[in-house]
Parts: C-alpha cells; structure tokens; sequence
C-alpha cells in the first residue's frame, strides 16, 4: 500500500514523528525571523550585521532540511505546515538582537523538548540523532548572547559592532559567504 504523509515509520514512534515534524516548522520559522532581522538591520545602513543575519536564516533553513532528511532515513514521510509570523518591527538593534535570543531560547526548550519524549519512548535512535542540535544550540544562544552585550557596550556606535561582526564573518570563512 503507498505510504501516506500521515503515516509514521515502522521504527519512529508516533509523538516522535510528530515532534520531528513539528521541528521542520519551528526551524524554518525562525528562518524567516532571522530574515526580518537581517532586513531591518540593511534598512539602518548596516550590511556587516545584515549578512550575519542572513547567514543564520540560511542555517536554519539546513537544520530543517535535517529533519526532513531524519524522517526519511527513519522511512517517514515529513509532513510540511504553514509557518506561524514573525516580527517585523523593532526598535532599535539591540531590540532586534534581543528577538534573535528569544528565538534560540525558544528553539533550545524545543529542541529539549523532543529529547525527553525520545527518551520517554525509548526512541534512541531520535535520541541520538537530537544531540548534534543540543550542541548547535549552546553555540547558537552563546553567539547571540554575546552579539547582545556587544551591542549594549556599543551604544550608539553601531560601526564598531559593524566591524565586530565583519571580523567574526572572516574567522569563519565557510559562513561568510553565504
Ligand atoms: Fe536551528
Ligand atoms: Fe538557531
């Protein structure tokens, strides 16, 4: 019998399946969160934190595609829902910055979430697969944080974080041209 796109795998269980798919939306939401930061960011005149935040909106588009690339190796069909908004408007770039750490503080307990259910379900294979985001999360909430204290120490000179940030993107030469 063809599979459907409700169909959970032979090995994956059920509020794993559903978590997975849950995660493609919460991922590619904050995407599209990262892209409307990186825009209010060019619309200030300040391109070096732009193309940071658009960098982060491309990784996070991978990280979805993870999971979709999960439920197929799993023989599960992922299952695409619409992306809830995303803010728009911000008042000032440390506001911004602070929507982007919200974000990962979110996606942290999320991501934490589904740990627990894999490992409420026996599901060690999930369990296993989730602990690359664990450790991606560390590293994205440290980054922000520390993009946020910067901002702050800055002030109105938001060249300086300019140059902070275009100095981070040539550390790290296979982001910086995304
Ligand atoms: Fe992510
Ligand atoms: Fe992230």
């Amino acid at each position: 019998m063809a599979k459907t796109a409700h169909d959970p795998s032979m090995i994956l269980k059920p509020g794993c399946y559903d978590g997975l798919n849950q995660q493609i939306v919460n991922e590619m939401h904050a995407s599209l969160q990262y892209n409307a930061i990186a825009s209010y960011f060019d619309s200030e005149g300040l391109p070096a934190l732009a193309g940071h935040f658009n960098r982060q909106a491309d990784e996070e588009r991978t990280h979805a595609l993870k999971f979709v690339k999960y439920l197929h190796d799993a023989g599960a069909r992922p299952l695409f829902k619409s992306i809830p908004d995303v803010r728009n408007d911000f008042k000032s770039a440390s506001d911004a910055v602070q929507c982007a750490l919200e974000g990962e503080l979110k996606v942290t307990s999320q991501i934490n979430d589904l740990v627990g259910t894999a490992s409420k379900q026996n599901d060690y294979m999930t369990h296993t697969f989730l602990q690359w985001f664990v450790t991606e999360q560390l590293e994205e909430v440290s980054t922000v944080s520390t993009l946020l204290q910067i901002i702050k120490h800055a002030g109105p000179s938001l060249l300086l974080v300019e140059d902070h940030v275009r100095r981070m993107a040539a550390a790290a030469p296979e982001e910086a041209d995304a």
